[in-house]
């Protein structure tokens, strides 16, 4: 498809979706996060060839949640291999993202590293293979995408710590199962860092280039994970990126893809490009509506869905 098209086009959907109503809700467990404005509404896209496109609010920084959960998975696998599958599976839970539900049966060993239980047990892995993980962690992220201006929210990150008490509930169970090595408050307080980042539409659909372009290389010419990492997580991503509409997401969208409660979502085309959407207002499920709706459409119009 030619340059000029994917502009045409995303502009075309942006003002269709735009005056649709939204009947998605800004999520407010997290305090912080109530504080966005409802309208914002960007897009961007970023090819494995360095084109771009956007529209919309594509270079606000917003909260992005739930899909650093990726970028932790990534540094995690890189430092762990294959070991990692013996702490976190790669099912689909069907259940939503907080649920406490399947641990007591399976053990304490979360479904997939997508749901706050997996991503905690990320966490912890991480905790036991770096110095300052907070710091290596951001340093990671920056290196990925050439971005030194990356950083968490302290402001997210405390509002989080003062109501994760699921999140605190879930820690201290997967610990009782013995899938938790590290303290407690430091592998909480490294998750409730990790969902803080802030990247606009821009930034994330750069710092996933990883997962698109099998031959991607940062600015140091450093590989970051191997092909077959690549195609892992983005396989992860496709059964477990949205919970328990990650089939819906599947069906309707056809890429792999993740989603964030600051109503982010960024999606994979493998080698073709990276796509994120911002809209804040979340459906029942957790995930953003508009952005839900606006790939569904994209996928439609440029015939670019996986399947
Ligand atoms: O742990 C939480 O509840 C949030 N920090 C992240 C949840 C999230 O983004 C789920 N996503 N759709």
């Amino acid at each position: 498809m030619q340059i000029k098209e994917y502009q045409k086009i995303i502009t075309e959907i942006y003002s269709n979706i735009k005056n649709v109503e939204d009947i998605g809700k800004v999520a407010n467990y997290i305090p912080e996060l109530g504080s966005v404005s409802a309208d914002n509404f960007g897009i961007h896209i970023t090819k494995i060839n360095n084109e771009t496109f956007g529209i919309g609010n594509f270079e606000e920084k917003f909260s992005i949640q739930s899909i650093s959960k990726i970028l932790t998975l990534a540094l995690a696998y890189k430092l762990e291999g294959e070991k990692l599958w013996q702490r976190v599976d790669v099912e689909p839970s069907g259940n939503p993202f907080n649920s406490l539900q399947q641990l007591e049966s399976d053990n304490g060993i979360p479904r997939n590293p997508f749901i706050n239980a997996g991503a905690i047990v990320v966490c912890d892995v991480l905790i036991s293979h770096l110095e300052n993980p907070k710091e290596e962690f951001l340093a990671f992220c920056r290196e990925l995408s050439n971005n030194a201006t990356l950083n968490y929210s302290e402001k997210v990150a405390k509002s989080e710590k003062n109501t994760g008490f699921r999140n605190v509930a879930l820690c201290n169970f997967i610990k009782s199962f013995g899938n938790i090595k590290n303290n407690v408050d430091k592998v909480l307080d490294f998750y409730f860092y990790i969902c803080s980042l802030e990247m606009s539409c821009k930034e994330l659909s750069k710092i996933f280039l990883f997962l698109a372009d099998n031959n991607f290389k940062t600015h140091k010419e450093k590989r970051v994970i191997t092909k077959s990492q690549v195609k892992r997580i983005n396989a992860i991503m496709l059964t477990c990126g949205f919970y328990d509409e990650s089939g819906e997401f599947a069906f309707r969208v056809g890429l792999s893809g993740k989603s964030g409660v600051g109503g982010g979502i960024v999606a994979i085309h493998p080698n073709g490009f990276c796509i994120a959407v911002w809209s804040p207002k979340l459906n029942k499920k957790g995930n953003s509506y508009k952005g839900m709706l606006f790939l569904e459409h994209f996928t439609t119009k440029t015939a670019c869905s996986i399947f």
